[in-house]
């Protein structure tokens, strides 16, 4: 099983490079199936909840209430939400966004010296699973840690552009911290003393922090690719920085795709696996996928904040009870979880199913 993580199972195409060389169609890999074509427009009434996150700290207990009581509907309903007002800076946003747009400017020559292998996923990227002859998504990425420390290393993060290590650095301590306030506030909503889901996750100290810069490059033919197949996020919960100037992302709503029309300075919040499974599906981890364009570019910047690697994650006893027994009966750590998924790459929602066979 080891070996079959030491590297890619062919040579790596930068997605950047098959959008750079001007192709006037995209080879057959990036070709998906009819049903799984994005619509272009989906004409909905439909949007993701926004919140005013400094209403939670009101004086107003009623606007207080009222907040908390939106969240808890946009779990439950959406499984996402937008969040704005929400303690982030607006500036070190833009930096970090703009730090991540000249790292994928930069020569491709300096870009590969950060190459990644599926062994940790560190680094420069263009695929996710190691399936030989695997479909491919439209995207290149970087992903690296932030926490735990033992798994943070600046030798793994990008050296260019200059400053960009600092920018990054400050960037997920913010988001951190957001994560934590979040966790906390979903806690309440699920009824559950405040601190429940971080220590769920293995304390503050312990829970995982990593980010997935994402580059999505112009395609000459958007109807016929993704940027991102559908997949729900494995980890804790996801803060999306989107891209301002190209919508994008979008989210599954029974069997409507809604597209998600970020606010100025929001942040994208949205529910994964292991919280899924931690609420026994009180809350959803919802498929989303992410559409490309032929005339813009788009960097998003997804911050995962997960489980440390080694708790088990199942149902919190607090929430199973006789009248709604756990689901998930069979438990794995996220580091099992992850590692199962990461065999298959983007795959729905299918992962979850193993957590409630027998193995
Ligand atoms: C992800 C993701 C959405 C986007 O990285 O998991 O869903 O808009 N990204 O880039
Ligand atoms: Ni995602």
């Amino acid at each position: 099983m080891t070996n079959m993580f030491q590297d890619w199972p062919e040579p790596v195409v930068r997605v950047q490079s098959l959008s750079e060389s001007n192709l006037r169609t995209i080879p057959d890999r990036y070709i998906k199936p009819l049903s799984l074509r994005p619509t272009l427009t989906t004409h909905s009434a439909l949007t993701v909840p926004i919140i005013d996150l400094s209403f939670i700290s009101s004086a107003d207990k009623s606007l207080r209430d009222e907040t908390m009581d939106k969240i808890s509907r946009a779990c439950r309903e959406w499984g996402f939400f937008q969040v704005v007002n929400h303690g982030v800076s607006p500036r070190l946003m833009d930096r970090a966004k703009e730090a991540w747009r000249e790292f994928f400017h930069l020569p491709m020559e300096l870009k590969q010296v950060h190459a990644n292998s599926p062994r940790t996923y560190e680094g420069y990227g263009s695929r996710l699973g190691v399936e030989k002859d695997a479909p491919l998504d439209w995207n290149d990425y970087y992903f690296l840690h932030y926490r735990p420390s033992s798994l943070k290393d600046y030798a793994k993060w990008p050296s260019l552009p200059l400053g960009c290590r600092k920018v990054i650095e400050d960037y997920c301590k913010e988001q951190v911290k957001l994560c934590e306030k979040l966790l906390r506030i979903l806690s309440v909503n699920l009824g559950l003393k405040e601190d429940r889901l971080q220590n769920a996750f293995g304390g503050t100290d312990e829970a995982g922090a990593c980010m997935r810069a994402n580059y999505y490059p112009k395609c000459p033919q958007p109807e016929l690719t993704l940027g991102l197949s559908p997949h729900s996020d494995p980890g804790g919960l996801t803060v999306l920085l989107p891209d301002d100037h190209v919508a994008g992302l979008q989210v599954r709503r029974s069997d409507q795709w809604i597209t998600i029309e970020p606010a100025p300075h929001a942040l994208i919040v949205n529910i994964g696996d292991q919280i899924q499974v931690l609420s026994n599906a009180i809350y959803k981890s919802v498929e989303h996928r992410v559409m490309v364009n032929s005339a813009k570019e788009r960097v998003s910047l997804a911050f995962f904040y997960n489980p440390k690697g080694d708790v088990m994650i199942e149902p919190l006893d607090e929430i199973v009870t006789v009248d709604s027994p756990a689901i998930y009966f069979s438990p794995m750590t996220y580091d099992q979880y992850r590692l199962f998924i990461r065999t298959q790459g983007p795959q729905r929602k299918s992962h979850l199913d193993v957590l409630t066979s027998p193995r």
